[in-house]
């Protein structure tokens, strides 16, 4: 079984290539959750994997949740793995899923890491086509190799950009101060269709009088509301405005 939790495509992309070259079953970690599914059998000889994007250096939130309340039953030890979706560092992602996975009792046998555009607006841009084929290109590449060795059952720590959990710790500051829904706001071009609060993983936005309101005071930051509302309505700060809106090309999102 791949699991996977994504927000821009990246990951689903990367699960479904995975899935499809292994014949393992494509599973949403985001339905799961909203369809209260959290246990699990694997059969002998299936494995597990799970394929995320990178949030602050770490593995997001959602995911570790998710995990946690998890329970799988089993009766041998499965090849279980972890790929990371990355923009510029995977940080402590793969430490975050090893220690979740070990608290289920199952051990992590490798972890991998694929990068690909990063969808963080509020810095980084999205909005130059051929850099983010160019990305994507390269990213095939990678796709394929990591494909490979867990098709060959290869155990290790394969993962090439990473971080020091010291600075991890400062980056998680950044966090905590970063994902509050204040920042966000709705131009008039809103049509209140409701697709942002349709997708929003954490169920964090409802739409009254037409436009989208945010219930909670922080939420994961994934930017699905961002990157996915077909008119662009919404933004975070300032900061994203003239940065572009991304979804992986390659795969189909609701
Ligand atoms: C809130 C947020 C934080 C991010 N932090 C990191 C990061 O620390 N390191 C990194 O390399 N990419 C980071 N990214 C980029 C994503 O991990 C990357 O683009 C990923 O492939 C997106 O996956 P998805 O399309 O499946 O949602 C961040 C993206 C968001 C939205
Ligand atoms: S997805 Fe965009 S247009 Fe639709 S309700 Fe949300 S902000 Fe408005
Ligand atoms: S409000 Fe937007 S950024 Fe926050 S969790 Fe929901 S979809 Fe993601």
């Amino acid at each position: 079984m791949i699991l996977y939790f994504s927000a821009t495509g990246n990951s689903k992309y990367v699960a479904k290539r995975i899935a499809d070259a292994t014949g393992e079953k494509l599973i949403s970690i985001t339905d799961c959750i909203k369809e209260n599914i959290h246990s699990f059998t694997i059969e002998p000889g299936e494995i597990i994997g799970v394929v995320s994007p990178v949030y602050f250096w770490e593995l997001p939130e959602i995911v570790g949740r998710f995990i946690n309340r998890c329970e799988f039953f089993k009766t041998e030890d499965p090849y279980c793995f972890f790929v990371a979706t990355y923009g510029r560092n995977a940080g402590i992602s793969g430490r975050n899923i090893k220690a979740d996975f070990a608290e289920r009792k199952i051990k992590l046998s490798a972890r991998f890491d694929v990068k690909m555009v990063d969808t963080y607006t509020p810095v980084y841009y999205v909005n130059d086509e051929k850099e983010n084929d160019s990305i994507n290109q390269k990213a095939e590449k990678q796709i394929d190799k990591t494909i490979e060795q867990i098709k060959a059952r290869e155990t290790g720590d394969f993962m090439i950009n990473i971080a020091s959990p010291w600075a991890a710790k400062l980056s998680r500051i950044g966090y905590e101060k970063a994902r509050l829904t204040e920042f966000f706001s709705v131009s008039d071009s809103c049509n209140g269709c409701g697709k942002c609060a349709d997708i929003c993983p954490e169920g964090a936005i409802k739409i009254e009088d037409g436009k989208p309101v945010w219930k909670e005071e922080k939420c994961l930051l994934c930017l699905a509301c961002l990157h996915r509302c077909p008119q662009f309505a919404i933004q975070y700060k300032k900061s994203t405005q003239g940065k572009g809106q991304y979804t992986n090309p390659n795969i189909e999102l609701e």
